[in-house]
């Protein structure tokens, strides 16, 4: 959590079976993603203009796919921010333990498909900024 930064969070090529009628993906554990999936859930119905995210977690690893439409990931180790756009539903962004994100720009229709870790902990979020630089940095920064 305290060592992750934004540049191991990479998106992630996953495998498509593809033909004329259309394509699958498939994830198996441990062996198309790096880590064992103990939960998946996803996002829809955002309404335009909403963001989502606005945290980061202790020990939660995510694989985060756009399974349908678009939209934007901003992912924040303290020192370092980047913007991934996902928009295809054979890409997923790998969310480290120790990273902020926010999630904005939702496509109409989007499904945001999220693979995690662990099962729902409402202790495992970081929901302060302020703490979150904190705990990462060691101090406090001014923001
Ligand atoms: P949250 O993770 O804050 O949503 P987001 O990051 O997409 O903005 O979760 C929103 C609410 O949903 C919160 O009250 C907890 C609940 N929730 C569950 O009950 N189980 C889950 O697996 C998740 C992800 C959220």
């Amino acid at each position: 959590m305290l060592n992750s930064t934004i540049f191991n969070c990479n998106v992630l090529t996953l495998p498509k079976v593809h033909n004329r009628a259309g394509n699958i993906t498939a994830l198996n554990n441990s062996q198309d993603i790096p880590f064992d999936v103990k939960r998946v859930y996803y996002l829809y119905d955002v309404p335009g203009g909403e963001s989502r995210g606005g945290h980061a977690h202790k020990e939660l690893q995510q694989l985060v796919v756009a399974a349908s439409g678009s939209f934007d990931i901003t992912i924040d180790d303290g020192r370092n921010k980047k913007t991934v756009s996902l928009n295809r539903p054979n890409y997923g962004l790998l969310i480290l333990p120790g990273i902020w994100r926010d999630l904005a720009n939702f496509s109409s229709g989007a499904i945001c498909l999220v693979l995690a870790s662990h099962p729902y902990n409402a202790l495992d979020y970081i929901r302060d900024y302020e703490e979150f630089i904190h705990m990462k940095l060691g101090y406090k920064k001014f923001i």
